[in-house]
């Protein structure tokens, strides 16, 4: 059966019932040589993990594939490193999407995701015509495999479509997917509107939205004057969640194409339900949905069991997670090629933006805008270089920095104007500094874990953005302020005797008790974490979490609020500065028993509220530098351009190990084509 809009036809081309699919073909009868594969892969990337995409792209490379990719329209960052990689490539097989009607802000799950799909395959097919397999594949993904390998798989399997199944009862599968209720995406959210009945006649099917199709399949699905079938299809799917999981499944069976179609993807995932399944996307989705999690060095067993199996990619990867990973599945598909570059310097190291000063989009997050910039500051004070004063400070870029699988601090790159004493006096013109200085900045010890619980928890840490699915903070540097919402993460050692509940007090600068939670030894994970309700604004200033055990402290941390500097990117006004940083009016409710010892660590003073706090511009500036450099260290600095007055002092950037500038041999993308 076809349908369009509302009405259903008769289709009578190919067996729709009893379907069954196709195996894939791992050797041929054929004496005749038949010509390798060519693969156009279309990227769909968001994120910052731009490093991660040059090392994806640098390990797929052949000059014979084809590679188009499209960034989430509100990207930024990304999209400029990506049209770095095509500019550079002079053999013109990378291409980045660009201009209305080709970039999508592809929202995770939104039906913007399969018209990026559909109108990057049109280009791909407009741009190259000579290609056999259209791949798609994210920022997330890596190969398992090499790519002689996959070509020579391909070149066995021309004509058939890989994508794969649910595997489950079509009902069941239709319910769990939301396939029979309408999505609207308004404003880069898929709102759900209500039920709907699906169109009859027609065999629904889904699974992974990760596929290898046949250039053959993508010109049917993908052309510009579709056919009833695929018209109709796509007028259901403009309307429903996480619609790339169905729409080919959907149209490659009830196609003409039906008898191509094999039931894999390609793809090993590592799925841990228990875990992705948190509903993390509701801000976007009116639905919870669930997300692979990413592969660790743990799950190396699991990679290598690909080996003899037609699975060639695995998801999900993420360097900032554990890069040890990627560099071992990459060492185990290229082991001659890594004998050579494991002894690379800067091989164990991973750098990843989180703040660029050309970004528009998406807008900088103001507490990490106020730190960095705060940072930029110390740094040139801290350079202590006499006879010269620093204005100006500019704040240009900050990266975050792995080394050995761990994170190690964030990298502020800056620069400034200089004036020399001499010209200060005479107010002569100041001199450009057109050089820049980066810095690397460490966050200092803030816990204290009395000596008989440090061989029951391993780990504890607050900051915000805490990921439930890979159990971590994403606010990796623990930039709080006033209208944060700092969570509370531990981690215990397994295997302990549980001892006894504790009490997890919530302190703020004053000493006053704001909040008040429990962990239950008994029920506790190895891995979890406490969010308390702490109204806002919050105080500025070092609060404390103390963990108690009766009346016991068992450890202690101090995390840090700061003044906003910015409010939505913009220098803050004195009307936000004086509406935000005094506190909230609410007094705090805690009303559980209070252990009369846990007096001693609080305070009963009243706070003199006749005072405004009113700092801005140059005062609320030093406030904040103050602040942060109690709890930040700038560990090292370097220069880019020789700097008479820093020679013998500093480094050269890119000859340090550390710099966003050294050396980054599995992102450096300039021999590639
Ligand atoms: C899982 C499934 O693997 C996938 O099949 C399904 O579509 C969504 O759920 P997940 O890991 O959660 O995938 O999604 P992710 O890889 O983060 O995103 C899917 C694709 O959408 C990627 O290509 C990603 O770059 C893109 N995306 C995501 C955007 O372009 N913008 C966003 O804001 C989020």
């Amino acid at each position: 059966m076809l349908f369009t809009k509302n009405r259903v036809f008769l289709w009578n081309g190919g067996t729709i019932a009893g379907f069954r699919p196709q195996e894939a073909r791992n050797s041929s009868s054929k004496n005749s040589r038949e010509k390798p594969a060519r693969i156009a892969y279309l990227l769909t990337v968001n994120g910052r993990a731009s490093r991660q995409v040059k090392r994806l792209i640098s390990v797929l490379y052949h000059p014979s594939h084809f590679f188009y990719i499209h960034v989430d329209a509100r990207q930024d960052y990304m999209y400029r490193e990506m049209l770095g990689i095509e500019k550079k490539c002079t053999t013109k097989n990378i291409r980045v999407a660009r201009g209305i009607g080709l970039r999508h802000a592809s929202i995770w799950g939104g039906a913007s995701l399969l018209k990026t799909l559909l109108s990057s395959a049109n280009e791909i097919l407009a741009q190259d015509h000579n290609w056999d397999f259209l791949v798609n594949l994210s920022e997330s993904d890596f190969p398992v495999k090499s790519n002689a390998r996959l070509t020579e798989f391909l070149t066995l399997n021309k004509g058939m479509n890989f994508v794969k199944s649910h595997g489950r009862e079509v009902q069941r599968f239709i319910t769990k997917q939301g396939l029979d209720k309408s999505f609207v995406e308004c404003e880069a959210r898929m709102w759900r509107i209500g039920d709907r009945k699906l169109p009859t006649g027609i065999q629904i099917d889904g699974g992974s939205d990760w596929v290898a199709l046949s250039r053959d399949f993508v010109e049917y699905v993908a052309n510009p004057v579709p056919d009833p079938l695929i018209s109709g299809l796509l007028e259901v799917f403009r309307y429903t969640l996480l619609p790339a999981e169905s729409f080919f499944h959907t149209a490659l069976r009830n196609s003409r194409f039906c008898d191509t179609y094999i039931d894999n993807n390609l793809h090993v995932t590592n799925w841990k339900r228990k875990l992705g399944c948190k509903c993390q996307y509701r801000a976007i989705v009116d639905w919870c949905g669930c997300s692979p999690n990413d592969f660790k060095s743990e799950d190396f067993g699991r990679i290598k069991s690909t080996a003899d199996r037609n699975l060639f990619f695995a998801r999900k990867f993420e360097p900032t997670i554990d890069q040890r990973i990627i560099d071992r599945t990459e060492e185990w598909i290229y082991p001659s090629k890594s004998n050579k570059t494991q002894k690379l310097k800067g091989y164990d190291a991973y750098w990843q933006s989180v703040y660029h000063y050309a970004d528009l989009s998406p807008m900088a997050d103001d507490t990490l805008l106020t730190i960095s910039d705060s940072l930029a500051r110390l740094t040139y004070k801290n350079l202590k270089i006499e006879d010269y004063i620093f204005s100006q400070i500019k704040l240009l870029e900050a990266t975050a920095y792995f080394r050995s699988n761990r994170f190690i601090g964030i990298l502020i790159r800056c620069n400034a104007n200089t004036n020399d004493l001499e010209s200060l006096e005479s107010s002569t013109f100041q001199n450009e500094f057109p050089e820049q200085v980066e810095s690397l900045i460490s966050l200092k010890q803030n816990i204290t874990i009395t000596k008989s619980w440090k061989n029951r928890i391993r780990n504890l840490a607050v900051s915000t953005d805490y990921d439930q699915k890979e159990q971590t903070f994403r606010n990796l540097v623990a930039a709080m302020s006033v209208l944060s919402t700092p969570v509370l993460a531990y981690e215990l050692v397994p295997g302990f005797t549980p001892l006894r509940n504790l009490s997890v007090l919530w302190v703020d600068p004053y000493g006053h008790l704001a909040d008040m939670g429990q962990l239950q030894m008994e029920e506790a994970t190895l891995f979890g974490h406490i969010k308390p309700q702490l109204g806002e604004p919050l105080v500025i200033g070092t609060w404390h979490v103390l963990l108690m055990a009766d009346s016991d402290l068992v450890a202690k941390l101090n995390f840090l609020v700061v003044p906003l500097a910015y409010w939505r990117n913009q220098k803050i006004t004195l009307r936000k500065a004086k509406e935000l940083h005094n506190g909230s009016l609410a007094p705090y409710q805690v009303n559980e028993n209070i252990n009369h010892w846990w007096t001693n660590y609080l305070s009963t003073s009243t706070i003199n509220s006749s005072t405004t706090e009113q700092r801005i511009g140059l005062e609320l500036e030093r406030w904040i530098d103050a602040l942060v450099s109690e709890y930040y260290e700038i560990k090292n600095t370097c220069w880019t351009v020789e700097m008479p007055e820093v020679r013998g002092k500093l480094e050269k950037c890119s000859e340090t190990s550390w710099s966003s500038l050294s050396p980054d041999y599995k992102a450096d993308i300039r021999n590639l084509c």
